[in-house]
Parts: C-alpha cells; structure tokens; sequence
C-alpha cells in the first residue's frame, strides 16, 4: 500500500542536531561585574581549554572590550594561539613542560610562568637566541601543592631571576599563586595560603624583584575575599556566567549570567507500549504506554554519562529527566502519557524538530549547567569545559556595539 508522507516538520535552525549558543553580550556584562569586585585591580580573562568550552578567540576578545586588559591560558600552544590569531595586548600561560616552545613565546610577547630552575634556564636560552627580553612570572606554591615553587626553593629561583634579569634576558612582570580552597568560604588553608603568598612576594621585593603585578585570586576569591586581589584577579568561570560552586550562590545571587545555551532538536517521537526498555542496559522502562522523545546528542558531545537517569532537559515547556543511559551520539527522554505523539488535544504537541534546552541562563525555564553539574555529580566547570567540537558554537552578539541579535555560526 502507498501512503503519502506527512509533511515535512521541525525547526529551521541552521543547526539542527544540537548547538551551544555563546552570548558574547552576557559575557561582556559578567566582566564588567567582576570588575566591579575588584575595582582596584585589572582582570585576566582566563579562556584555557577553549574559553572553557565557550571558544577562547571570541571570550578573550569579547573580554578585552569590557575591560580584561590581560588574557590568560594553561598551555603555550593555546596562548600562541591567540596572538597569532591578532589578540593583542598582554597573554600569560602557566602550564609549561621541558621542550616547550620558550622562543616562540619569547617572540610573541607572552608572559610566561616559571615555578623552577628547569624553566628559568629554558627561557633563558630562548631569549638569548631570539635576541630579547623574555617577561617571566614567578610563581609561588603557597599550598596547593601543584605547580609552582616550595618555599624552601624560592630563594634560589629568586637569586637565579635577578642574575637573569640583570644580564638583560628575562624582565620578571609578575609573582603570583594559586589558592586550593578559595571555593570553600572559611576554609582555613585560604588565610595559611594568602599569608604565605604575602611572605613570598616581600622576600622577592626586597630582594630587588619590581614586579608589575602580584596576582592569586581566580574566580571564588575575586568572589568572596577582597583581600587576595592584589593587582590583578585571574577570573575564568564566573565570567562565563556559573557560578564556582553551590556555596558560594546561585550565578543569579552572584550577579551573573549564563553565557552558554546547549540546545538539540528532537530527532524522533514515538508511542511506546508500557514495559518497554529504553536504551543500552534497558536501566529505564516505561512505567505506561508513553512518548518518548529521542535528543541526539550524547557523551560524545561531552554530555556526562554519569547524568544518565538525571540530567534534566526542557521539552515543551516542561522539564523532562533522561531516561535511561546516555550513549554516545543520543539520549531518550520520557514525553509522558501526554507528551507524545502529535495529540495536541492530550496535552503537549511535541513533534519532531521541537527544542530541547539541555542548559542555559533560564529565561524559558530551562536548566542551568550548574543542575547538570549535580545531576552528574560532578563540578560545573566540567559540564562546559567538555562539550565537544562536534556542537557548533553559535556566536550572539559578536558585535559590542550593536545590542540586537547579532549572531555568527562557528562549524
Ligand atoms: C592558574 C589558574 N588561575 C586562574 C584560574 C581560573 O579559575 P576560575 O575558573 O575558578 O576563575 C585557573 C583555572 O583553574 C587556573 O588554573
């Protein structure tokens, strides 16, 4: 028999399967936020790890117009990057490993971290051959115990980067450190690590280092601890808009918006009967005849495994729980007895091509990152940071001068 197809449905998106919308004006408003917190200090916009997942290129500009008059990243690679995609002004990075590209650095006017002799003699031989001053950043491991110099050996660094300094190959433009806690308001090893931070940084001054700024506060103590802003706060998940962890308040209670939408399409509705298994390991079966929605985005995306069951999703108005395991490329949602299937007069209509909200700043009632971050039993930092390269970013509001709906497609 030959049945006509119905017509075509769904939505026009230009990306249908799934996108993350980066709100470049959000962003904006978030670095202008901070920087209200911290009035007497500069800010770095800290875009490691692709802008956290947001982009780093449009982050760091987008910050730069709102007033971050530094950008900072983990890698050198990804520091390069910027400068030889036209970002000006000041870029520091601080993860570096033996045999990384010192002289490259050297010439693209990085302000490199050294926390120990290996590094000081490696940017040290690269400004000799480049022919220039290197800018070296000190830093201090004040009790984080992950990169940075002991105490016990910071005389040594010190001594070794005043000699270099004086045989005119690095400039020192900064002593600086990383708190362990600062997420945790109260916690004691935050006083121990700023009073050690101070100690570190007199013993250097006096000791003839003139450093142009001293920095330790990232996110939570620009937050929270107006004494640990020294001359500069190093500020990367707050200006994206989330909050650095439940303890510290809702992004709301902080004043600050969510920069990043992920949304996918429903690929597929379908009536199922009760009793049947959804998804690998059939971990959900349908209580009653039921809609089940299917989202094609899954832990390939960077959606976390861990949310199967959990995460929740906004699917006509109305907030929907994954059912069932997440998989690589899709999850399910359960529409409910009503939910399904084209019977407008049942309830919901949700057809194919529908949106579904997995996160974003909550204007239409959708979920934050930060319920994912719960629903996954993890940090939200991870929920951004690893949705993957395969959801195109949707750019909105590129332009800091026009306010309307500016929007540029990244594949
Ligand atoms: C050295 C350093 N500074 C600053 C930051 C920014 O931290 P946050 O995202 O909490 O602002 C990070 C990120 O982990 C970091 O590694």
């Amino acid at each position: 028999m030959t049945q006509t197809p119905p017509p075509p449905r769904g939505g026009t998106h230009p990306h249908p399967r799934a996108r993350a919308e980066i709100d470049l004006a959000a962003l904006r408003a978030n670095v202008r936020s901070l920087r209200a917190r911290a009035p007497h200090s500069a800010l770095m916009a800290v875009v490691k790890s692709d802008g956290y997942g947001h982009g780093a290129l449009p982050c760091a500009l987008a910050a730069r117009e709102a007033g971050a008059s530094w950008t900072g990243t983990a890698t050198p690679q990804e520091a390069l990057a910027l400068r030889a995609a036209g970002l000006p002004g000041r870029i520091m990075c601080w993860l570096w490993t033996p045999g990384d590209p010192w002289r490259a650095g050297v010439e693209a006017d990085l302000d490199m971290s050294v926390s120990g002799m290996w590094a000081l003699a490696e940017v040290t031989a690269a400004a000799r051959e480049a022919g220039r001053v290197a800018r070296i950043q000190l830093k201090a491991d004040t009790g984080l115990g992950r990169n940075g110099c002991q105490p016990a050996d910071w005389p040594e660094l010190v001594a070794a980067a005043l000699v270099a300094e004086a045989a005119g190959t690095v400039k020192v433009t900064g002593l600086w450190s990383h708190f362990a806690c600062a997420d945790e308001p109260g916690h004691p090893s935050i006083a121990v690590q700023l009073e050690v931070f101070r100690e570190l940084v007199e013993y250097a001054e006096k000791a003839g280092v003139e450093p142009e700024v001293r920095h330790i506060a990232n996110s939570p103590a620009t937050l929270t601890l107006p004494e640990s802003h020294f001359d500069l706060v190093r500020t990367g998940i707050a200006m994206y808009g989330v909050s650095p962890a439940p303890a510290l308040g809702t992004h709301q209670e902080l004043g600050l918006r969510p920069v990043m939408t992920l949304a996918a399409s429903v690929a597929l509705v379908k009536q199922v009967p009760a009793g049947h298994g959804v998804s690998y390991g059939h971990h959900y079966v349908t209580p009653v005849e039921t809609g089940l929605g299917l989202i094609p985005i899954g832990y390939g995306d960077g959606i976390p495994r861990h949310a199967s069951g959990r995460g929740p999703v906004l699917v006509g108005g109305e907030w929907h729980r994954v059912a069932g395991r997440i998989a690589m490329d899709q999850f399910v949602v359960d529409l409910g007895p009503v939910g399904g299937v084209g019977d407008g007069a049942r309830g919901h209509k949700i057809e194919e091509g529908a949106e579904a909200v997995l996160f974003g700043p909550g204007d239409r009632g959708e979920p934050s990152a930060e319920d994912w971050a719960q629903s996954a039993d993890t940090i939200v930092y991870e929920i951004v940071t690893r949705i993957g390269a395969r959801v195109p970013r949707v750019y909105l509001h590129e332009d800091a001068g026009r306010s309307g709906t500016d929007v540029t497609q990244v594949e």
